[in-house]
């Protein structure tokens, strides 16, 4: 694989479920990838609410704290500005093929839903679509309405792989980890990233009812 083929755009917006956010990325740096993070305003309050993780402003400063709060090697992490018009991300001729917000709000939805590409996760995400590339938006908002669902519907027409952020309890999870690793795992799936986070249905022993 190359290195453009191994990179891949993942944005943090303002929905509830930071956990998932920051898992994932632990996972795709664990894989070798090449992650371009994009960080809403939203998803930076979030981020302190649910994680107690205050991100500094400036790109580098928040790649160092988010080092610090996964414990990981980070040197194919690369934190872009909402409004860096110049990186790779915001260019067919060189984003990644791959992109997933997670958590995303219904806002974005929406926003990406009309190609609005009014900051850089917007225009990223149209990039991905406009190249046919591979979009997951992982929704986390309940109920839903029904602006919520047409625009989904939209974007699944369009070939987008809306994944609710909807852990299922069948592998008996014992904590907040095990729900949060089975919405990544699933996630890793759609990618293709190998990943052994979670038993896999019908492969291991389950419980006689
Ligand atoms: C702690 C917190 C939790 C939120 N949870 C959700 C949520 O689960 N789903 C949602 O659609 N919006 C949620 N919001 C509201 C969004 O953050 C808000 O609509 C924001 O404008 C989204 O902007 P963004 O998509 O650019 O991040 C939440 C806001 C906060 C502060």
């Amino acid at each position: 694989m190359t290195t453009k083929q191994q990179a891949i755009t993942l944005a943090f917006t303002g929905a509830s479920g930071a956990p998932y956010g920051l898992r994932l990325l632990e996972c795709l740096l664990a894989a070798d990838y090449r992650v371009y993070l994009l960080i809403s305003s939203a998803a930076r309050v979030v981020l302190a609410t649910e994680q107690g993780l205050k991100l500094p402003s400036g790109t580098e400063a928040a790649k160092a704290a988010l080092v610090e709060h996964l414990h990981c090697d980070a040197s194919q992490l690369v934190v872009c500005g909402k409004e860096e018009w110049f990186s790779p991300v915001a260019s067919g001729s060189a984003a990644p093929k791959q992109m997933v917000v997670c958590p995303c709000s219904a806002g974005s939805v929406a926003a990406i839903a009309h190609g609005m590409s009014d900051n850089l996760i917007e225009r990223a995400a149209d990039v991905v679509m406009k190249e046919r590339g591979q979009l997951v938006l992982v929704v986390r908002e309940t109920p839903f309405s029904t602006l919520h669902l047409e625009n989904m519907l939209k974007l699944s027409q369009m070939g987008v792989t809306i994944m609710p952020a909807a852990p299922g309890f069948y592998h008996q999870p014992q904590s907040i980890e095990d729900l949060v690793d089975f919405m990544v795992a699933r996630i890793l799936d759609h990618l293709g990233v190998e990943q052994g986070l979670v038993p896999r249905w019908g492969y291991d022993s389950r419980p006689t009812v």
